[in-house]
């Protein structure tokens, strides 16, 4: 019978870029998604960006957008991604939507009514400048375990050491540099601490919703007492209103996100319907629907769709999900991601370079499994599995029968289609139409594409047996030899058939091109049992799949490396200078010198134009990733400005924190990869190494103008 599945990917957040880390979750999920179809079941396939919460919010501010174009721009930019690696979801949305509004508050009111929302003041860090409540990763200050200075709110990257943001030494706001305040301001809190959720959710661990090492992970976290969860946020922020807190309270993006499968769910349910082909949603989020519910997640977030999301679920009357699949984190080359290595690779740059998405969804296939286990990208295998295995192995089989077919037979295959012949010559490939099914619907895809690849081999070695070469020869004269090499081209051709059939799921472009080719009507799992009829006739053969050559690798690493090497600046003498030290000097016009008239001479009205100012350095820091730049905090006075400058060869940035500088406060703002620098600090230099940042004379405040 028909199963009836909605199946969801993590939503990704809307501020940045999907990289290959993401795909490996999206891949695994379509590929799951398209063998559900293919075995006949009705499957919604939906997604969202994730668009709320304090990073949007900033990070709109620094580029001078608002949240809204901000996510607008991002839609439009992962969509395109997903689309360019054949991510087929049936709908993708937006958690800033009207549904997910309806949905949360509905949620909230039902829990609410439960007596599942508790109320208690919470203090916590406050900038003062910034008028709000920082999230502990935007406090730094020193660890209070083993003293390093500037370590995030809530863990130290030096000992290891984790704690809040209040045990801090001298904790500052990364967003202005500000000491910040404590405070308090009351909070709403889902009760997962009370006893019907805690009972809920063990038996709802053994219900076999969960992988085995979720399940015991639960088992720790029941272990160490469940916790009540912090579902508010005090503005400014970018999420929806808690009714009836006349918008003094917000529900944190944490709350609003996995609702967003609903919302965008019912999106999808709305637009069926507007087609005239409607969907009963509550089939599918209210209990008893007889459907299924599944989640596909990263370990990382295993806390948040197996404790938080079905207890809310539970007591608000919606249903719980059915399986929640948990996949662990990408390594390339055997380690983390890496932007100064390359390793760190969009998924825009994949495309950009002309890779083909279908090599990277064959890779992470054989490398995926039902475990949480992390997976590698070894740059080195992945060419070397996708050229043996794809173009060695199973596209070669087309490319070696379907000449033969053509020009001694007209395209036509044997007149009658003998399939118990058919199955006595390939035996495997036959079974193994049941048993990839098995481990496609297990999330066990490397098992699965190494039953396929044998079956691959094993035709291989018919066709060598057969040679048809040879038989080819001698057809001419001899019509038995040209009989054997019309059957044997035949079954080679039958079997790509069947090979491609199971592939499908992982390679959906190029099954829709072999299905062109051999002149097909798309391919369901239930095609397994067939053969092609007698005298079917194919298209002439052409090319189906390239070689991925090392080189197109290495230009994407080198495309996704962070050099922050600024080039040589433009018209620089033999004397000392003094020059822009923000890296973005090296380029753009707006952050070139004033323009200079014909004789190279500029009046005093073209020197008033650049507005220098006396800054102090509150903080300095190094910028993850980029060798050269030191993250500014600049105190002018009347306000805060962050400068990126490119200075970190000479100067130790905690030897710069408190020292006094000359900056230029009116460029335009320009966007760099690491935040917007807003302005630069001025150096001298020579053309030999030694950077020297100026400074004023003691008795200079900031904000006084440089003149
Ligand atoms: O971890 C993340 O990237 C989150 N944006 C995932 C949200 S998944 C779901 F809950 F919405
Ligand atoms: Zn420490």
């Amino acid at each position: 019978m028909a199963r009836r599945i909605l199946v969801t990917s993590a939503l990704p957040y809307a501020n940045g870029a999907i990289h290959l880390g993401h795909l490996v979750e999206y891949i695994q999920t379509d590929i799951w998604v398209r063998f559900q179809k293919m075995r006949g079941h009705e499957v919604h396939y939906v997604c969202a960006d994730d668009t709320h919460g304090t990073p949007i919010m900033l990070r709109a501010e620094q580029e001078g957008v608002t949240p809204q174009q901000l996510i607008a721009r991002v839609f439009g930019e992962h969509t395109r991604d997903f689309a360019g690696f054949h991510v087929g979801f049936d709908n993708y949305y937006s958690t800033d939507s009207a549904e997910n509004r309806a949905y949360c508050e509905d949620i909230y009111a039902q829990l609410e009514r439960e007596g599942l929302i508790a109320r208690r003041p919470v203090e916590q860090f406050y900038d003062p400048v910034k008028e709000m409540f920082l999230p502990d990763r935007y406090i730094k200050g020193r660890c209070p375990k083993c003293g390093a200075a500037d370590q995030y709110g809530d863990a130290c990257e030096v000992c290891g050491s984790a704690y809040a943001p209040t045990d801090l030494g001298d904790p500052y706001s990364v967003v202005s540099g500000a000491r910040p305040v404590r405070r308090s301001s009351e909070h709403f809190f889902f009760r997962l601490s009370d006893p019907r959720c805690q009972r809920f959710l063990r038996e709802w661990t053994r219900s076999g919703t969960l992988q085995p090492e979720a399940a015991n992970k639960m088992d720790e976290w029941f272990a160490a007492g469940l916790q009540d969860w912090d579902i508010s946020r005090d503005p400014p922020y970018f999420g929806f209103p808690i009714p009836g807190t006349g918008g003094q309270k917000f529900f944190y993006v944490w709350l609003d996100a996995p609702v967003g499968y609903f919302a965008s769910f019912r999106n999808h349910c709305d637009k069926l319907a507007a087609a005239g082909t409607p969907l009963d949603a509550d089939a599918f989020l209210r209990p008893g629907g007889g459907t299924e519910m599944v989640h596909f997640i990263g370990k990382d977030i295993l806390y948040f769709h197996a404790l938080f999301w079905p207890a809310m679920l539970q007591y608000a009357g919606y249903r719980t999900p059915s399986g929640i699949y948990a996949h662990g984190f990408l390594t390339v080359n055997g380690e983390k991601m890496s932007k100064s290595r390359g390793t760190f690779i969009t998924a825009e740059s994949y495309l950009a370079l002309g890779l083909n998405p279908e090599w990277l969804r064959y890779y992470y296939a054989a490398k995926l499994n039902a475990t949480m286990e992390d997976i590698d990208l070894n740059l080195d295998d992945f060419v070397a599995r996708v050229n043996a295995d794809l173009v060695g192995k199973y596209v070669n089989i087309a490319s070696r029968a379907a000449g033969f077919i053509h020009k001694h037979f007209d395209g036509r295959l044997e007149p009658a289609a003998d399939r118990a012949r058919f199955a006595g010559e390939f035996p495997g490939l036959i079974s193994a139409g049941d048993m990839a099914a098995e481990l496609f619907e297990r999330r066990e895809f490397g098992k699965a594409l190494r039953l396929i690849m044998l079956g691959a081999e094993a035709v291989n070695q018919f066709v060598d047996r057969h040679q048809p070469w040879a038989l080819a020869k001698a057809a001419a004269t001899d019509a038995a030899k040209r009989a054997e090499l019309l059957h044997v081209c035949s079954s080679a051709l039958n079997a790509f058939r069947l090979l491609t059939l199971f592939l499908k799921p992982v390679l959906p472009r190029l099954a829709a091109e072999v299905e062109d080719f051999l002149g097909i009507a798309p391919l369901a799992w239930a095609d397994a049992g067939t053969v092609l009829p007698g005298g079917h006739r194919i298209r002439e053969y052409r090319h189906l799949i390239g070689r991925l050559e090392r080189g197109q690798v290495d230009a994407l690493v080198e495309a996704n490396r962070e050099s922050m090497a600024a080039p040589p600046s433009q018209g620089r003498h033999a004397e000392h200078q003094v020059h822009a030290a923000a890296k973005g000097a090296a380029a753009p016009a707006a952050h070139a010198a004033p323009p200079a008239a014909a004789d190279g001479k500029i009046s005093i009205d073209d020197f008033a134009k650049v507005d220098l100012r006396v800054a102090r350095i509150v903080r300095a820091e190094a910028v993850e990733g980029a060798e050269k730049l030191v993250r500014l905090t600049l105190d002018i006075g009347t306000e805060t400005r962050t400068v990126f400058a490119g200075i970190k060869s000479a100067y130790d940035p905690a030897q710069l924190e408190g020292r006094f500088t000359v900056m230029v406060a009116n460029l335009a703002p320009r966007k760099m990869r690491f935040g917007t620098s807003e302005g630069m600090v001025l150096a001298a230099a020579g053309d030999g190494p030694g950077l020297y940042l100026i400074g004023p004379d003691a008795g200079a405040v900031p904000g006084m103008r440089v003149k």
